[in-house]
């Protein structure tokens, strides 16, 4: 692209972060992987590659980027807005429970509102300052495994995904963050490749995209892997089978904590007759629900519910 974002030597990061903030709004993109808004990835942008913590103090905004960087700066915009790949991909990094994570396009960008409950904890729920055992179905970049085992040294935790490529990923950040010896990663369909241990919390941020709904969304979901993403005609076919198999696998007084986003109300329909617990987020988010082994097997799993297409583009 010939740039209209050719960059004066004298421009402060500040005048850099707006510039490329309504060079992005005028493209059209889509923020939903990790910001909400141009001028938060602008600034994701100036960070990473002034070498800045993400929530860089508002005096940074006068530095004055060396001619390095600013080329940095307008080829990782123009790549940005010239590709729509989600900004996670192309710098490899994306930042979760205010932890760094390597991404690649084998792993969804980390961006799950479960990370909220992840520093935060389950209180009342469950008290995750106990040896309590968790499993992670479906892990991708590791995430929430590894963000659990960094906050809370006590648990004992197992993580699986159906992706290879995924999984190796997320070896990569749990060796990372120095918790490889405190998570056990393992390649399994669902709960399908388990023994039967009985965990005190099943977590996961599952695929729940309606088939039908994948069109609609914006380009930049089209840069993560589908099998992340899209699960049947609904959107609940891993979440039913993480319902049916709860039971199995929960131990008294274990809970399911599943995010289902978009894919919310058809969940409720599924879920009516559980007395699931839909929870509240204080920084954003929602289509989180928790349910106990007894609500597990109150649910039919087999019951047809409508399927509701994606809204907003928030997905997953
Ligand atoms: C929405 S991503 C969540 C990734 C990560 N936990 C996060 O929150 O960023 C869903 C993950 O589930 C995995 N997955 C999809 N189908 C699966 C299955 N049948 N069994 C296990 N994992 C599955 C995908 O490979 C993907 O990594």
């Amino acid at each position: 692209m010939s740039t209209p974002l050719a960059d004066g030597a004298s421009e402060t990061l500040g005048d850099w972060v707006r510039r490329a903030a309504n060079a992005m709004d005028s493209a059209g993109l889509h923020f939903g992987h990790g910001t909400a808004a141009a001028i938060d990835e602008a600034c994701w942008m100036a960070a990473h590659v002034l070498d800045l913590p993400p929530d860089f103090d508002n005096d940074r905004f006068d530095l004055t980027p060396t001619a390095e960087q600013r080329a940095r700066l307008a080829s990782l915009l123009e790549q940005r807005i010239e590709t729509r790949r989600p900004l996670a991909y192309l710098i490899g990094e994306a930042w979760f429970a205010g932890l760094r994570f390597r991404v690649t396009d084998d792993t969804l960008v980390p961006r799950s509102p479960l990370g909220e409950l992840v520093v935060g904890g389950l209180l009342p729920w469950l008290d995750l300052n106990r040896p309590l055992r968790v499993l992670e179905v479906g892990t991708g970049s590791g995430c929430i495994a590894a963000a659990l085992a960094w906050y809370w040294p006590a648990l004992e935790i197992e993580a699986v995904d159906i992706s290879e490529a995924a999984l190796a990923v997320a070896a990569d950040n749990l060796r990372r963050l120095g918790v490889a010896d405190r998570v056990r990663l393992s390649c399994s369909d669902v709960y399908d490749a388990l023994g039967d241990v009985r965990y005190d919390l099943v977590v996961s941020n599952p695929p729940y995209v309606p088939e039908a709904s994948m069109r609609a969304l914006p380009d930049e979901y089209r840069h993560e892997p589908v099998g992340a993403l899209v699960a049947g005609a609904d959107g609940l076919a891993i979440v039913r089978r993480l319902i049916a198999g709860a039971a199995d696998h929960l131990a008294p007084g274990g809970f399911l904590l599943v995010e289902v986003g978009e894919a919310a109300e058809a969940a409720e329909h599924l879920l009516a007759d559980s007395e699931a617990i839909w929870l509240d987020f204080e920084h954003g988010g929602d289509g989180v629900f928790l349910l106990d082994r007894a609500g597990a097997l109150a649910v039919d799993t087999a019951r047809a519910v409508e399927s509701i297409p994606a809204g907003d583009h928030d997905e997953d």
